[in-house]
């Protein structure tokens, strides 16, 4: 799992290039037409009133630009940008700390929000309600409770799973965001920009097949990329044309669907083994060797998508394109 290709989840070979790669202003930021709209009118209107960004929720698969969004929001605000995870935030001290270690305009940002603990998420109610920090001092009868201000601040959640986000939560932010995956025509775009700031020449038709097959997801797009360039170094002139991306890609083992080896396991399993469905993806999970959460957070978004797979009440479907791409015959 760990060194999928296209994997969409943030690997450690993405650190050196996915800081230069990433889009600084809004205008950069390529795609996500209705998300960008709506931040930059918030983003006036908070800046006109000279009040903090409401609070926003960005919900979607990985890789889509949640972070860089972030970032963007708070270069907008003219804020710092404080970067924080679910998981990494154990105790509601913890929380308490960095929130009164924020500046007015500053942005921090949660991933993973679905996975604060339920004590650290009840500092946060007032904190996104009344800008106000609950300390209780003391104990048993003689316990009391003081309220600090804090700063006026704008909190950007991230989830790959708005669902198991509790409602007290969801109803404190102001902006819901939802992310969706890319078309090729906005990856072609990425991958041109991105093969700029590389400082390597690809042509349009292979920038396009990079995209088409980077699962409409701009981090994988980058990472594809990158691989093309190497290969393209060592086995090319320097310039990516779309026969020496075609056979990188081929390397690689990417499919004309964007799809790996597990991908198709995943279709296998479903059409081979279980009779095309419906199948449980825990059973799925079992069965082909990955993690249940990988497979809802990453395979599955992409290959439901791509109506290669359907939803039902007991499970997973394989569809007739499924079908088609593994040249199995469809029984009726
Ligand atoms: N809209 C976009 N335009 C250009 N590049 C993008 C865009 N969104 C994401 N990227 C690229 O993809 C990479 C991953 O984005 P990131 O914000 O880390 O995703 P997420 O936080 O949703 O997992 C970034 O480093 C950036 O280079
Ligand atoms: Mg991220």
């Amino acid at each position: 799992m760990e060194d999928r290709l296209v994997s969409a989840s943030y690997k450690n070979e993405d650190t050196d290039i996915e800081y230069s790669l990433r889009p600084q202003s809004l205008d950069e930021y390529i795609g996500q037409q209705k998300v960008k709209e709506k931040l930059s009118i918030f983003i006036k209107a908070a800046k006109q009133r000279g009040e903090s960004l409401d609070h926003v929720l960005l919900y979607g698969p990985p890789g889509l630009g949640k972070t860089t969004l972030a970032n963007i929001i708070a270069k907008e605000m003219g804020g710092n940008l404080k970067i924080t995870s679910g998981p990494a935030i154990e105790r509601a001290g913890d929380l308490a700390a960095i929130l009164t270690g924020l500046s007015d305009f500053d942005v921090l940002f949660i991933d993973e929000i679905h996975r604060l603990n339920r004590a650290v998420e009840e500092i946060l109610y007032p904190a996104m309600e009344d800008n106000a920090l609950d300390i209780v001092i003391g104990k048993g009868a003689a316990a009391k409770s003081i309220r600090l201000d804090l700063p006026k601040f704008t909190l950007i959640g991230a989830t790959t799973r708005v669902g198991l986000l509790t409602s007290p939560l969801r109803d404190r932010f102001g902006v819901l965001s939802s992310m969706q995956f890319y078309e090729e025509e906005e990856l072609k775009e990425i991958v041109i920009r991105s093969s700029q700031i590389l400082g390597v020449e690809i042509k349009a038709d292979a920038a396009y097949e990079v995209a088409k097959r980077s699962r409409g997801t701009p981090r994988i797009a980058n990472r594809i990329l990158k691989r093309v360039r190497d290969y393209c170094e060592v086995k090319g002139n320097g310039i990516i044309d779309v026969d020496t991306a075609k056979n990188a890609l081929q390397l690689l083992e990417i499919d004309s669907e964007g799809f790996d080896r597990i991908d198709n396991k995943i279709l296998e399993a479903i059409i081979d083994n279980f009779k095309g469905g419906p199948v449980g993806l825990e059973t799925l999970s079992y069965f082909i060797g990955e993690e249940l959460d990988t497979i809802q957070d990453v395979y599955e978004p992409y290959l439901l998508q791509k109506g290669f797979i359907v939803r039902m009440p007991r499970g997973r479907k394989a569809t007739e394109k499924a079908y088609k791409h593994l040249k199995r015959p469809i029984s009726k």
